[in-house]
């Protein structure tokens, strides 16, 4: 909404020089965050009158307040929102008064919502929980205030709203403030208050309200007037982290990006962290022509004295301050989608500008946001906070998130859909890490492949029990003895009597199941061999993990097709009849899903086509892909 975008109305002298305040505010549905909001603006007189006008006759049409100008509609016009009755996004306004500016970031409270409120919450200074003073605190107040807590948020505000529809009753207003300290004390906050207030008629938000006169202190927006806010991030150690390399023409060659931490100077030495090059800032280079220093929050273009290789994703330091680089730390993780987090299923990690593979190698406790104690869990559920190990693809450079939220925060994206699902906050680097290395080795795959006289691959066998993949996979492993091939089979069933004899049919045990099978593939393609593995492996996210494993064109998925009447119908090992009758729990294609392959190399129909014909047609492929010589 344009009209609110800007500080329209405050004049700029006045405000030069004061600091600016970036808050967000949090509650439930119907706790009158949109009205908070809207009055907050409306009486600071940002709002343009022409926007009133058509607030006014929106108000007639879809407000809930009768003839009264409703507030909550001068916030956004997302319609949805209108329409459900919910925020649905993370809205920035701006507003202004003599005294200070401000930046709202506006996050909906519905608890499935966590997700913008981490998002809209990471570079916040104050937060505002709002509660309806006659339910009081909530189990989401509490857990909003321990999100607002791991993200860095200093200073809290209770709103304790519609303080009329208790008539203003100073016990109640006592009774909510003193399990709002209860439940705070000890975490630290820089300022903790609570505020009794009613959004809907403006009792203490802008001007103090004559009637709770047992209230002596700050009205609203005076506290968000006056809050000194401490944090500056320009204290920290110069932390840059490398967008693009900017190259213009064959003379200029500069590092772009934001500043995350701290400044820089040019003549400043600075190292590339990952690979530990060294040289000094030449030039400072912005839009608006070269500066002498550079600070957080600027985006800017380095030049360096002497030429160093830096790609993007690269963070670049002080050689005296830098920061941690590894491939394993500990995290606060904030679980945001109906999908849990599952320890060993790979995700996309983004840190900054850089992205790699990661997986949660253990979840540590789960944190439950009501007593605050450390639960023992198995996976992370939607709104779920726990503390958990990351292992990645490839290191990265962080800080404790404490120490720099910018190169300390990270966020989780799933592969296959792209929504983001989870957000982290590092708290330490893991050193186990650190001393363990590759050990270099001087018979290699393509030494042993050689001797074979073949080239190494996966065959990756998935469908339902009862498919006829292990029928097939040992069809196939004969025909490749026959010709002299040199192949293992690894078989779910019989895997599951050793390696994995410790694990079940949950998801979390499928997905170790999977990671297990996978790593003992990729090793066996190193020796050179032609494995089979046979595994109901039901989830497209494993699969894709097992192919990355190896080198392009060394997974071959081969999807045996068969429906689950078929396979119900054969039935070999009187499973189906078994989970029909409830004796078994978890079983794929019943109570359990299944994820069919979306693009397999192969697709076999076992209906159509007897057991030895689809063996024959993988041997046919294997010869297309050249790889039986
Ligand atoms: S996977 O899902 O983790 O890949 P895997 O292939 O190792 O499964 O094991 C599947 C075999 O275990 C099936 O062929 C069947 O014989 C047996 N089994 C026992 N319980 C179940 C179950 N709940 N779901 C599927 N298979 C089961």
């Amino acid at each position: 909404m344009t009209a609110l975008a800007t500080a329209a109305g405050a004049p700029a002298a006045d405000i030069a020089g004061r600091g600016l305040l970036r808050f967000l505010t949090c509650g439930s549905v119907d706790d009158g965050k949109s009205t908070l909001i809207g009055r907050l603006l409306y009486e600071t007189q940002v709002v343009f009158d022409d926007h009133i006008d058509a607030v006014t006759r929106a108000s007639r049409r879809h407000g809930t307040t009768g003839e009264d100008v409703d507030l909550a509609l001068l916030v956004d016009g997302l319609e949805a929102e209108r329409e459900q009755g919910i925020t649905i996004d993370v809205a920035y306004r701006y507003f202004a008064t003599a005294r200070r500016k401000f930046i709202v970031a506006d996050t909906p409270g519905h608890e499935q919502y966590t997700r913008n409120m981490a998002t809209g919450a990471s570079t916040a200074d104050l937060a505002i929980l709002l509660v309806d003073a006659r339910k009081g605190v909530l189990i989401q107040t509490k857990r909003h205030a321990y999100i607002a807590k791991l993200l860095g948020i200093r200073h809290l505000v209770l709103a304790v709203n519609k303080i009329d529809l208790v008539g203003f009753d100073a016990g109640r207003f006592a009774e909510i403030e003193a399990e709002f300290r209860a439940f705070v004390a000890g975490w630290d906050f820089a300022t903790a208050v609570a505020i009794p207030l009613s959004a809907r008629f403006g009792d203490n938000l802008v001007a103090p309200s004559p009637r709770v006169p047992w209230y002596d202190g700050p009205t609203l927006l005076q506290h968000l007037e006056t809050v000194e806010v401490d944090e500056d991030i320009t204290a920290q150690p110069f932390r840059m982290a490398v967008q693009w390399v900017n190259r213009p023409n064959l003379d200029f060659r500069g590092l772009s990006g934001s500043v995350a931490g701290g400044r820089v100077r040019s003549g400043d030495p600075i190292v590339v962290t990952a690979s530990g090059q060294a040289t000094r800032v030449a030039r400072i280079v912005t839009a608006d022509g070269d500066i002498e220093e550079a600070e957080a929050g600027q985006a800017v273009t380095l030049t360096c004295a002497e030429e160093v290789d830096a790609s993007r994703g690269d963070v670049l330091a002080p050689p005296d301050a830098r920061p941690e680089f590894s491939d394993q730390f500990a995290a606060h993780l904030i679980w945001m989608h109906e999908t849990p987090l599952f320890p060993g299923r790979p995700y996309l990690l983004k840190a900054g500008t850089r992205s790699v593979t990661a997986t949660v190698s253990e979840i540590k406790h789960r944190v439950d946001v009501n007593s605050l104690s450390h639960l023992a869990a198995k996976e992370l559920q939607l709104n779920e906070i726990g503390f958990c190990n990351l292992s990645l693809s490839a290191p990265i450079a962080f800080d404790p998130y404490s120490a720099n939220r910018e190169t300390g925060g990270f966020i989780l994206i799933d592969r296959l859909t792209n929504a983001t699902v989870g957000a982290g906050m590092i708290e330490f680097g893991l050193r186990r890490a650190t001393n363990i290395h590759w050990q270099a080795l001087d018979v290699d795959k393509a030494a042993r492949a050689r001797l074979k006289e073949q080239r190494p691959a996966i065959l990756w066998f998935t469908g339902l029990s009862g498919a006829g993949k292990s029928t097939i996979a040992n069809l196939v492993e004969r025909k490749l003895l026959a010709e002299g091939r040199h192949t293992y089979l690894l078989d779910g069933d019989n895997v599951r009597h050793g390696l994995n004899r410790d694990l079940g049919f949950t998801e979390t045990d499928r997905i170790e199941n999977i990671r297990r099978v996978a790593e003992t593939a990729k090793l066996f393609v190193d020796a050179g061999l032609l494995v089979l593995v046979s595994f109901i492996s039901p989830f497209r996210a494993e699969r894709q993990m097992a192919r990355d494993l190896v080198e392009a064109g060394e997974f071959i998925e081969i999807f045996v097709d068969t429906t689950i009447d078929e396979c119900r119908r054969r039935d070999p090992k009187g499973l189906y009849a078994k989970a029909d009758r409830g004796q078994i729990k978890n079983f794929t294609g019943i109570d359990s899903p299944y994820e069919p392959p979306e693009r397999p190399e192969l697709r076999l129909d076992t209906v159509q086509q007897t057991p030895e014909a689809s063996a024959e047609a993988i041997v046919r492929h294997l010869r297309d892909r050249g790889l039986l010589g």
